[in-house]
């Protein structure tokens, strides 16, 4: 059985809906923090509850399938698919009485009005987004992780609580920023890791197998996310665009007729380049990017 939180630490009793990428991380982080998980709930089916069984065991909590939920918890936090959210709320809305609770999900681009159903019914509800990236492989501490967090003012003042016992950094998005919210965190995780695929191909064009280039590229790589961290985006450019080298520029464009889609990508890098960064001979730079 889990142990119960003292009166003095006011801890809400935890409910987690879904056992995957998210849900592993957030489990195990709330348990350190000294939350207790009552129930992890897995939708229907043995292999779904199969998959919850081991993450239910980790923090002390029973693994159980929506059907089976008893959501004696104050907070249940649906760590689903974002096109599940609202069909997961649906169909556990009958397991408990939600006055009085606390209802979370945690996708970037969708409001809290997700869990409409569950507000109708007496739920404070919010959307809590850890800027952070989630894979089966790794579950990353949330410390100095920002939380975007959006909706009702009774569940916004629960999470906020909630983030600093995780000792993450909360902040206040309002509905209408959610998508482009999320579209910042695309291009700072999976599209950054989109460019790396891209970047192992082009390595293939000059020789390089992928495996060999993830390795060599690691040197120039962490240098250049360190550089960004201590000095800015400015002061990290280097290379032909920042030299206005444009021969060099137009040789890359050349090359890169070989390699699927790395073209396009080197060519939208580069405009979007010459927007915020310094470059010397912009204009023949700009005329010659223009295709
Ligand atoms: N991964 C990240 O980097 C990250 C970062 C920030 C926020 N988020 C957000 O976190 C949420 C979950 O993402 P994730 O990456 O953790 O997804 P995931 O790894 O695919 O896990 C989804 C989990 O939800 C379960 N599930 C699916 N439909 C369900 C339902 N109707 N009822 C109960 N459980 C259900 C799945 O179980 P089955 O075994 O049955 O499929 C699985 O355990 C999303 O809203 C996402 O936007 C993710």
């Amino acid at each position: 059985m889990p142990e119960r939180v003292s009166k003095k630490a006011e801890k809400p009793r935890v409910a987690i809906i879904g056992a995957g990428n998210l849900a592993s991380a957030l489990a195990v982080a709330l348990r350190e923090a000294r939350y207790v998980i009552d129930e992890i709930v897995s939708r229907e089916g043995a292999a779904s509850l199969r998959k919850a069984r081991p993450l239910a065991h980790e923090v002390g909590a029973t693994a159980v399938t929506t059907s089976r939920a008893q959501l004696r918890a104050e907070l249940v936090w649906f760590c689903v698919p974002d096109g599940a959210i609202a069909g997961a709320a649906d169909a556990i809305k009958d397991a408990t009485d939600w006055s009085g609770k606390v209802a979370l999900h945690s996708s970037g681009a969708l409001t809290s009005d997700e869990l409409a159903e569950l507000r109708r019914r007496g739920a404070s509800v919010a959307s809590v987004h850890p800027l952070m990236t989630f894979v089966r492989e790794s579950r990353p501490p949330l410390a100095g992780v920002p939380f975007a967090i959006e909706g009702d003012q009774r569940a916004v003042r629960a999470v906020r609580g909630i983030v600093r016992d995780l000792h993450g950094q909360p902040f206040s998005l309002r509905k209408k920023e959610k998508e482009a919210y999320h579209a910042w965190g695309m291009f700072v995780s999976p599209l950054l890791t989109a460019l790396l695929a891209v970047s192992e191909r082009v390595a293939g064009a000059a020789g390089v197998r992928r495996s060999a280039a993830r390795k060599r590229m690691l040197p120039i790589l962490r240098q250049t996310l360190e550089n960004y961290a201590a000095l800015s985006a400015r002061a990290s450019f280097s290379g032909p665009i920042a030299r206005g080298d444009v021969e060099t520029v137009s040789a890359h464009l050349k090359a890169l007729r070989v390699v699927p889609k790395a073209r396009e990508v080197y060519l939208a890098l580069a405009q979007a380049a010459l927007l915020d960064l310094p470059a010397k001979n912009r204009v023949a730079l700009k005329k010659l990017l223009k295709q």
